[in-house]
C-alpha cells in the first residue's frame, strides 16, 4: 500500500491491527518484524499503533533505551512493546534484555525495527512489515 501522508499511514496502522488482532497466539507474543532503511516510517507506524491502542504517553524512538514498554487498557493486548535493534549486533544481545519472557507472554505485542540484527531469536510465525522510502512524503508499507 501506498501512503501519502501521516494520515494515511495511520489509518494502514489501524487496518494491521484489526487484522493482527484476530490472530492473537496463545503459544506466545505476537512479534511484529519491521524492516525498512532509516527515515522509512518504522518507528512512525508504531505511534500510529501506540495512538490507535489508546496509548497516552508520546512514544519516542527507542534507539538509545533499545526497548520501551506500554501497558495498555481494555485491548487485545495488554502491553505494546517497541523495540530497536538498530544498536544490536545479535540475538543474545536481545536475550540479555529479557527477551525470553517478554516474548513468551500472549499478553504483548511486540514490534521490532531492525529484526536483522536478531533474527535469530524471533519465531518463525511473526509478522512482517516492510517500509520502503518512495519519496520526502510518500511511503510504500506492505505485510
Ligand atoms: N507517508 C508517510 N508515512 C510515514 N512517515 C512519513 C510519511 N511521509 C513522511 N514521513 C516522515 O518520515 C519520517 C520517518 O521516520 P521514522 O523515524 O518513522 O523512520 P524509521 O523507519 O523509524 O527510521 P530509523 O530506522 O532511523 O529508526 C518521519 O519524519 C515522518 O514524518
Ligand atoms: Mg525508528
Amino acid at each position: 500500500m501506498i501512503t501519502k501522508n501521516l494520515k494515511e499511514t495511520e489509518e494502514l496502522a489501524k487496518e494491521f491491527i484489526t487484522c493482527v488482532q484476530d490472530k492473537v497466539l496463545d503459544t506466545g507474543a505476537t512479534v511484529v518484524a519491521m524492516e525498512g532503511d532509516l527515515g522509512a516510517g518504522k518507528t512512525t507506524f508504531v505511534k500510529a499503533v501506540a495512538k490507535e491502542f489508546g496509548v497516552e504517553n508520546t512514544v519516542t524512538s527507542p534507539t538509545f533505551v533499545i526497548e520501551k514498554i506500554y501497558k495498555l487498557e481494555n485491548q487485545a493486548y495488554e502491553n505494546l512493546i517497541h523495540i530497536d535493534a538498530y544498536r544490536l549486533k545479535s540475538g543474545e544481545e536481545l536475550k540479555a534484555l529479557g527477551w525470553e519472557e517478554v516474548s513468551k507472554n500472549p499478553k504483548n505485542i511486540i514490534f521490532i525495527e531492525w529484526p536483522s540484527n536478531v533474527e535469530e531469536v524471533l519465531p518463525e510465525d511473526k509478522q512482517e512489515i516492510s517500509f520502503k522510502f518512495i519519496d520526502e512524503n510518500t511511503r510504500e508499507i506492505m505485510w
